[in-house]
């Protein structure tokens, strides 16, 4: 619900609820004080109230039948007089403005005022003497002698003044009380609904303004509040990705300019001092000529290829070059990498087989040219690295329940203990004697870019003189 509608909705329930709540309290109040007092006090003062204006208004009726000459007897005085004193009321008898009998001693400006409300208020039942409320009844006969008589009947009502009073007072400031107290509570609720959680908004606000994003906003509160910490956690995060974007960026800038000062100098100063051979007449035959100027022309390739690997490798770092994925058949696939391969393989007198021990066709998503360079890599690196005469590299597919295994292995001289944690990291050569031969040092960096943007593993198990075991595992399809 809207917060303007809530509040609306709250604040109404807390006046009916504490309306409903006063009758109740007013109804128990009262039922509590018949029982303790034995008598049910507005009842009981209603039945008396009617009777007494029936008894009055039968009496005015007797008065008029029998007519006011004979009224003026004492017998139907005396009469008159029982008949009033039964209700506990008083009469009075007029002829034209003297009073001729009375069961009361009013005094004169009473009797004039009542004469005066009675005659001009006809519609009123009741009348105020002296503080006392009355009910009255009136006649007016014309007598013989042409005397305008006038009867007044009055009964006072007898109200229970004290417990109407309390009773009124107890309702007033009970209301008062749980309409405060309710109040209370609805706001409390708000509070605990919306201002706090729009204050520890503000902290989180604060926090991110001043440049810490670790801080995680809570879903809380109500309605738009909670919307508003939903969309200020979204808005963190974004910052947050966006901040170590940045951080990525400038770790590669550095990074590509490091690599470039340290690992692209020494290939291009040993290119510097073949070329000064030549110039300065160190190469002084053909063949010493010959020598410098292919081993100048290979460095040159090296480093035309550390270049790419190096731009390859910062663009696969920032993701800045998107994946074409294929679903693709694993051993078909690396059947073609051995095909590729064949040639290569025969030049170096290096035995290479493909070995599945999938039974039925498995498919990956992949990147395909993007996982030859893997692949190419780690068969590069298997040759590269034998040195021994009966060379062989076996690639093995395997699978599991969710993954496809591909594992490369070949028989060549290993990688020592203390290097291979370091051989994925870029730029790491285990046998820093080879560092001037091909190879950028960025084969086995680029490999795991390319396989974890598959959302794969690769990781070795080596041990010198026995071999390396590369590994990858690729979610099936
Ligand atoms: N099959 C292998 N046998 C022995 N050593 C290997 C093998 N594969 C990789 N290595 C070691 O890991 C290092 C990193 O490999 P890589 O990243 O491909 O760089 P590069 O091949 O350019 O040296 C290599 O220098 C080598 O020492
Ligand atoms: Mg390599």
């Amino acid at each position: 619900m809207h917060l303007t509608k809530r509040y609306f909705v709250m604040n109404a329930l807390t006046v009916l609820a504490s309306i409903v709540l006063t009758v109740l309290a007013v109804m128990l109040v009262v039922a509590g004080y018949t029982k303790i007092f034995g008598r049910e006090t507005s009842i009981e003062e209603m039945r008396r109230t009617l009777e007494v204006r029936a008894g009055i208004g039968e009496i005015k009726h007797w008065a008029l039948g029998i007519g006011f000459e004979r009224l003026m007897n004492a017998q139907e005085q005396r009469e008159l007089e029982g008949r009033v004193k039964s209700l506990g009321a008083d009469a009075l008898l007029l002829l034209g403005r003297k009073v001729v009998f009375s069961t009361a001693s009013l005094p004169a400006i009473d009797i004039e005022k009542s004469l005066m409300l009675s005659d001009y208020a006809s519609d009123l039942d009741t009348l105020e003497l002296s503080g006392q409320t009355y009910m009255f009844a009136r006649a007016d006969q014309r007598l013989m002698t042409g005397e305008e008589g006038v009867l007044l009947l009055l009964a006072p009502i007898r109200l229970d003044t004290d417990f109407s009073l309390f009773l009124g007072l107890f309702a007033i400031s009970f209301f008062i009380v749980t309409f405060l107290a309710m109040n209370l509570w609805v706001s409390y609720r708000f509070s605990r609904g919306i201002i706090l959680p729009v204050s520890r908004l503000k902290d989180a606000a604060v926090k991110i303004s001043e440049g810490d994003l670790s801080w995680g906003i809570a879903e809380e509160g109500e309605g738009e509040v909670r919307e508003l910490s939903r969309t200020l956690e979204l808005m963190r995060i974004k910052l947050k990705e966006s901040v170590h974007l940045q951080q990525k960026y400038d770790e590669n800038r550095k990074f590509l300019i490091s690599s470039i000062s340290h690992d692209l100098k020494t290939p291009v100063t040993s290119i510097k001092g073949y070329i000064e051979g030549i110039i300065d007449g160190v190469a002084n035959t053909p063949e010493k000529m010959a020598d410098y100027l292919q081993t100048a022309r290979s460095k040159a390739m090296l480093v035309n290829a550390m270049i790419d690997d190096l731009l390859l490798y910062s663009k696969l770092d920032l993701n800045q070059i998107p994946y074409h994925f294929e679903q693709t058949d694993v051993q078909r696939y690396f059947e073609d990498c051995v095909a590729d391969n064949r040639y290569e393989y025969d030049k170096a007198g290096i035995r290479l087989e493909l070995i599945s021990e999938l039974e039925k066709p498995v498919f990956v998503l992949i990147d395909r040219e993007r996982m030859k360079r893997v692949v190419q890599n780690i068969l590069d690196n298997a040759k590269k690295y034998m040195e021994r005469e009966d060379g062989s590299v076996e690639i093995r597919l395997r699978e599991t329940r969710t993954s496809v295994i591909i594992e490369i292995r070949d028989n060549g001289k290993g990688i020592p203990e203390q290097d291979l944690p370091h051989i994925f990291d870029r730029f790491y050569r285990a046998d820093p004697s080879r560092t001037n031969a091909d190879g950028s040092g960025l084969g086995l960096a680029i490999a795991k870019q390319i396989v974890e943007g598959h959302e794969g593993e690769i990781w070795v198990r080596s041990a010198p003189g026995e071999g390396t075991r590369m590994m990858i595992s690729l979610k099936k399809r």
